[in-house]
């Protein structure tokens, strides 16, 4: 490292010294402040003059039906001095003891509860306010009140208790069961007035498009748009109004296969997995060929849940190897898909590229149940017709894995790419995806090498700074 850099970090802890001390020395200067010593000395004396003036009661949510009377409560502390009001909606209702509205269901009690006799929708509002004009920020507490339009009178017979009519009607019901590609359209009516908004849920998430009113509509039903959808409606009251709806999608079977190939050899188990997603469940079976394969004790067997289907050869032979298709099939329609067992070596995939004082090393990875005979690589100048064939050395696997690492030397600059084949027992495998990648000079590429390490030291130089400046601080505020 250069000298003056040592220099330059032992100026920036000095300056950093400084700084914490300062910092701490206005910490105890605080300390002094008057404003301190009264939160404590508060409880002890109570001097009036100093406490702040506070509304005890809590905010609240009413809901009641046309005729009750409602108490919104607003209970003062050490409010003697302040003017005290009640608004609802911005207009004043009462200033201290002075009424300010023309209604007279409305009255201030002597304690500063608000009294609201028969209520009616009219007096529903999400913005009673009592509040302390208390210097410039008025201290605030907001109910809300939400009358229902239907009396709490019983027309007749008056002895028998009203059924409880439910709050919220859905529609098309509890249960929808909709077809895969139909549109849905699912309704909360409410007879709460006034009308609120309504927010719908699907599998606890919020959905906001095609939400119009009390309704939810769905275009073109797709299998992932069944589940439980909930529609919520804040009333006023301390819990919403809640339903539920639960919506079956019906849907034709789709499968899923992990993978197309499945690369298998002599003595070993093969397993193929179709995935299966239908509504209702869909019949599975397993064809090889024309022919559908059925479980065979001690060889084949087929298991698996009603998504995941597999079958399972146990001890696999030259005439197992080919093409198996799972079907599935439910009154909706029917799917397929192919899986090809093979004892091929799989298409290799390109685990490596780095370029050298020799030349450009290549590595590929690849799984082979047989012992691989051959490697055949395969380079060209993107553009050009006719391929460049070169023999990667065949080392041993790990088990099934194999590896293979060859250098391409004396490559003139351009644009590059590679294939790689293997080859076993059973023949040669696909070629792997072209790799592609650039010839480069040698001296171009040292220095590309060297700059990114470079800027990386003066990081860690910047890092070691922070750190120092960090701790220094961290000890002298001890
Ligand atoms: C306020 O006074 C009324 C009538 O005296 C009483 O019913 C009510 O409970 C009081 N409210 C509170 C919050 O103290
Ligand atoms: C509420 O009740 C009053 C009588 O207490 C009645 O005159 C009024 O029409 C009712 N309002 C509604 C919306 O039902
Ligand atoms: C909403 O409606 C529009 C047209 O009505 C439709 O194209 C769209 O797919 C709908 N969105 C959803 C989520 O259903
Ligand atoms: C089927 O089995 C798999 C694993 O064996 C499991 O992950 C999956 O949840 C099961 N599916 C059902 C519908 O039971
Ligand atoms: C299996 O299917 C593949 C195409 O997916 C085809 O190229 C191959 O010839 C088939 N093999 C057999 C044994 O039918
Ligand atoms: C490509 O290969 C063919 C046949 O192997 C040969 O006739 C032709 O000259 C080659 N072309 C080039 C550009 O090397």
């Amino acid at each position: 490292m250069h000298p003056l850099r040592f220099v330059g970090l032992f100026v920036i802890l000095l300056a950093a010294n400084v700084w914490c001390k300062s910092s701490k020395s206005n910490e105890e200067y605080n300390d002094d402040d008057p404003s301190e010593y009264n939160d404590e000395e508060e409880g002890d004396y109570g001097d009036l003059s100093l406490r702040s003036p506070q509304i005890e009661s809590k905010p609240g949510s009413f809901h009641v039906r046309n005729g009750s009377t409602i108490w919104l409560p607003c209970t003062l502390k050490d409010a003697d001095q302040f003017a005290v009001t009640w608004r609802k909606n911005d207009e004043f209702l009462y200033y201290d003891s002075h009424k300010e509205t023309k209604k007279d269901n409305i009255i201030r009690l002597p304690n500063n509860t608000l009294e609201i006799r028969n209520a009616s929708p009219e007096d529903s509002s999400d913005n009673y306010e009592c509040s302390i004009l208390y210097s410039t920020a008025p201290i605030t507490i907001r109910h809300r009140v939400l009358v229902d339009a239907e009396g709490s009178k019983v027309p007749s017979p008056p002895s028998t208790p009203s059924p409880t009519q439910p709050l919220i009607r859905i529609t098309p019901g509890k249960t929808v069961e909709v077809k895969a590609g139909e549109d849905l359209n699912l309704g909360c009516e409410t007879r709460i007035q006034p009308t609120r908004e309504v927010k719908w849920y699907h599998e606890n998430t919020p959905v906001h498009d095609n939400v119009t009113d009390n309704y939810l509509t769905i275009m073109n039903v797709k299998r992932r748009d069944g589940g439980r959808y909930q529609c919520l409606i804040e009333t006023g009251a301390d819990n919403p109004l809640v339903e539920e709806i639960n919506v079956v999608v019906n849907y034709p079977p789709e499968i899923e296969t992990k993978e197309k190939w499945v690369y298998t050899g002599l003595g070993v188990e093969s397993r193929l997995t179709c995935i299966v997603h239908a509504h209702p469940h869909a019949k599975v079976a397993w064809f090889k060929g024309q022919k559908e394969v059925t479980p065979k004790k001690g060889s084949i067997e087929i298991k698996g849940n009603k998504t995941r289907h597999i079958l399972e050869i146990l001890h696999t032979e030259k005439e197992h190897l080919g093409n198996y298709t799972c079907v599935a099939l439910n009154r909706l329609g029917k799917a397929e898909k192919t899986i090809s067992l093979s004892g091929l070596p799989s298409q290799a995939v390109i685990s490596g590229g780095e370029m050298t004082k020799t030349g450009l090393i290549l590595k590929w990875q690849l799984e082979s149940y047989s012992p691989i005979t051959e490697y055949r690589l395969q380079y060209r100048r993107k553009g050009d017709k006719n391929w460049t064939d070169l023999k990667p050395t065949v080392t041993n696997g790990k088990g099934n894995q194999f590896t293979v690492e060859h250098t391409i030397e004396g490559l003139q600059p351009g644009s590059y790419e590679a294939i790689l084949l293997a080859r076993n027992d059973f023949g040669w495998s696909l070629p792997s995806a072209p790799h592609t990648f650039v010839g480069e000079y040698k001296d171009q590429q040292a220095e590309n090498v060297k700059a990114p390490s470079d800027s990386a030291s003066q990081h860690a130089l910047s890092l070691v700074t922070l750190f120092l400046v960090v701790s220094s601080c961290a000890f002298t505020s001890l």
